[in-house]
C-alpha cells in the first residue's frame, strides 16, 4: 500500500520503506498493472526495492546481478502469461441489436419541440420513455441569466400514449404550452418527476414583424444517423438562430421502423429539442395496410405535437401558422388532395402576412425523370398563381432544382419538363424548389425548367425573411453556397428576383446513368391526387 501511495504522490520516500510483503510479491502481474505510477512499468526505485526483497527470500545465496536477472525472468514470465490471458478473452466486435440500440428507458429521449398554432405564445413538446412511465410532465420557466429559473417553474402533465413498435413497446408523451409571452426566452424540461431531461432553451416569436431565418431540408431518408447528421448540424452552425426547421417529407425510409426514427432523432439530437420542427409527411411516412392501402405511420402523431388546424382527417400533417410576416402552409401530398385544395384556398383567401411559403413532399415540377405529379400540379398550382405564393419547398426527387419565378402562363400542353422553354415572369409568380439533404441520389431529368440544379449533392437551405425581402441560400453539406436568390416585393406589388452569383460551380454527373438506381427502381410509384 505504501508503494501505491508513493507511486501516485511521487513523494520522496526511502526505497527501504517500499519493501512489499511476501503475499504481494507473488502477484507480480497484478502489482504491475495496478500499482505502478508509469502505465504499468515498475518505477526504478520499486525495482530496486523488489530486488532487495527478492534477494532476502531466496533459499540460496547469490549476488545482486544474478538476483536481478532472476527477477527480470520472473517479471517477463508473468507478463507473458498475463498477455496470453488477455488474448483468451478477446472477441470479435459485434453490432448492437437494433432492439437494444433503440430501447426506451425511464429517462426521456427523442425530445422534440414543434411549432405551435401561434408561435408567439405556444409550442408543442413530445418525448419518449419506456412503457413503465405512466405519467409525463413538462416544467418550464422564463429563462434567466443564472439558474434561478428553477426555483418556481410551471408544470403541466402531458398526454401519454402507448406505441408498440417493431422493436419495443414505448410511451410517447405530448404537451402543448400555451399563454406564453411573445419574444421571450424560455427553458423547459420533460420527465416523470424523478427522471428529467436537461433544461432546453427556446424562444417565442415576436408579435412585431422582425427579421428571422428558418431552415428547410429535403429528404433525409437513408443512413440518417451516419450521413444526414452532418447536414442538420452544419445547418445549425450556419444559422444558429434559425426559428424553425421545415422537413419536406421522407424524414426516414421505413415508416414503421423504430430504428429509422431513432436515427433521425439521434442525428438532430438537442437541435430537435430547441428549434421547433415543421415536418410534413412524404411517401416514406406512409405505411401499408394489409389490404395494400396506405396510411400515415403510427410514429407520426405519437412523436410530433403539431397544429391541428388543417382539414379533418389530416391533423398534424396539413396545417398552417404565421411567423412574423410569413405565412407557412404545410400540405400532405400523399392523400385527400381535393379536401386540401379547398382548405388551401380558404387559407390563402384569409392571407394575413405579406410572405407565403408552402411546403409538401411531391414536387409540382419534378427534377427527376418519369416522376411527374400532374394531378398535384393541376390541383394546387392555379392557387399558387392566383394568390401569389412566393416560394414552394418540396422533396421526393433526390436531386436539387430551383426555378425562376414561374407564373400562371405555363401552357397546359407543356409536360413537366418542357424542352427549350422558359415560361417565367421576372416580376410575379412563384419560385419552386426541390432539394435533398440525405445521401440517396437520383438522376436529373435531361431537360428541365430549373434555372439551377444539382446531382449527388447533400443540401440544406437557409431562408431569411427581412421586411420586403426574402433571401434564400442553398448550402452543401460542408456549408458551401450552392445557390441563392433574393426576392424583393416592390411597392406596386410586383416582385424582383435576383439570383446570387457567388456560388460554387454546378454539380452534375459527367455521364448520366442510363439505369435507375436500384433503390429507386424498387420504390413504389406514388400517385398523389387520390
Ligand atoms: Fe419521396
Amino acid at each position: 500500500m505504501r508503494i501505491d501511495e508513493v507511486g501516485r504522490s511521487r513523494s520522496p520516500v526511502h526505497p527501504q520503506a517500499l519493501v512489499p510483503s511476501v503475499p504481494d510479491w507473488h502477484q507480480v502481474g497484478g502489482f504491475r498493472r495496478t500499482r505502478s505510477a508509469f502505465n504499468g512499468f515498475p518505477f526504478p526505485c520499486e525495482v530496486l526495492a523488489m530486488t532487495r526483497s527478492f534477494h532476502r527470500f531466496l533459499p540460496f545465496s547469490c549476488g545482486w546481478p544474478t538476483c536481478f536477472c532472476l527477477l527480470a525472468m520472473l517479471w517477463a514470465s508473468a507478463h507473458g502469461s498475463l498477455s496470453a490471458h488477455e488474448g483468451d478473452h478477446e472477441h470479435p466486435a459485434k453490432p448492437v441489436a437494433p432492439a437494444e440500440a433503440h430501447r426506451p428507458s425511464p429517462l426521456p429521449d427523442r425530445v422534440i419541440l414543434s411549432i405551435g398554432d401561434d408561435p408567439t405564445n405556444s409550442c408543442g413538446i413530445t418525448w419518449r420513455t419506456s412503457s413503465d412511465v405512466a405519467h409525463g410532465f413538462v416544467e418550464w420557466a422564463e429563462a434567466t441569466h443564472g439558474p434561478e429559473f428553477r426555483l418556481k417553474p410551471s408544470r403541466i402533465e402531458a398526454t401519454t400514449s402507448a406505441l408498440v413498435t417493431d422493436l419495443n413497446p414505448a410511451h410517447f408523451h405530448s404537451a402543448k404550452l400555451n399563454d406564453l409571452k411573445p419574444a421571450t426566452p424560455y427553458v423547459y424540461r420533460v420527465g416523470d418527476g424523478a427522471n428529467w431531461s436537461e433544461w432546453h432553451p427556446f424562444e417565442t416569436a415576436s408579435q412585431q414583424p422582425e427579421s428571422f431565418q428558418f431552415l428547410y431540408f429535403g429528404d433525409a431518408q437513408n443512413d440518417v444517423l451516419s450521413l444526414w447528421s452532418r447536414v442538420i448540424r452544419d445547418a445549425a452552425r450556419q444559422a444558429p438562430k434559425a426559428r424553425f426547421m421545415i422537413h419536406a417529407g421522407d424524414l426516414i425510409n421505413r415508416p414503421e421502423s423504430d430504428a429509422d426514427w431513432g436515427e433521425w432523432f439521434r442525428a438532430g439530437s438537442f437541435l430537435h429539442a430547441t428549434i421547433p420542427s415543421v415536418p410534413v409527411p412524404g411517401n416514406h411516412e406512409q405505411a401499408k395496410n394489409e389490404d395494400g392501402s396506405r396510411r400515415l405511420s403510427h410514429h407520426w402523431r405519437a412523436q410530433f405535437t403539431l397544429p391541428e388546424n388543417g382539414p379533418p382527417g389530416l391533423e398534424e400533417t396539413a396545417y398552417t401558422f404565421t411567423y412574423g410576416n410569413l405565412r407557412v402552409i404545410g400540405l400532405n401530398s400523399n392523400e385527400k388532395i381535393d379536401e386540401q385544395t379547398k382548405w388551401l384556398e380558404s387559407v390563402l383567401q384569409q392571407q394575413p402576412a405579406p410572405w407565403i411559403v408552402c411546403t409538401f413532399h411531391h414536387p409540382i415540377f419534378s427534377t427527376a425523370k418519369e416522376r411527374d405529379n400532374k394531378a398535384l400540379r393541376d390541383a394546387w398550382k392555379p392557387l399558387f398563381d392566383r394568390y401569389g405564393v412566393d416560394l414552394v419547398l418540396q422533396g421526393h426527387d433526390h436531386t436539387y432544382g430551383r426555378t425562376g419565378l414561374i407564373d400562371g402562363n405555363v401552357p397546359e400542353t407543356l409536360s413537366n419538363v418542357p424542352i427549350g422553354v422558359r415560361h417565367t415572369d421576372p416580376q410575379s409568380g412563384t419560385v419552386y424548389v426541390v432539394s435533398v439533404s440525405g445521401p440517396k441520389m437520383y438522376n436529373l431529368a435531361p431537360d428541365s425548367i430549373m434555372e439551377r440544379s444539382a446531382e449527388d449533392t447533400q443540401l440544406y437551405q437557409i431562408i431569411e425573411i427581412a421586411g420586403d425581402q426574402l433571401r434564400f441560400e442553398s448550402r452543401t453539406a460542408i456549408g458551401s453556397l450552392y445557390d441563392g436568390f433574393t426576392l424583393t416585393k416592390l411597392p406596386d406589388g410586383r416582385k424582383q428576383f435576383q439570383p446570387r452569383t457567388d456560388v460554387i460551380p454546378e454539380r452534375k454527373r459527367e455521364k448520366p446513368q442510363t439505369q435507375l438506381p436500384e433503390s429507386k427502381a424498387k420504390e413504389e410509384p406514388v400517385l398523389p391526387g387520390k
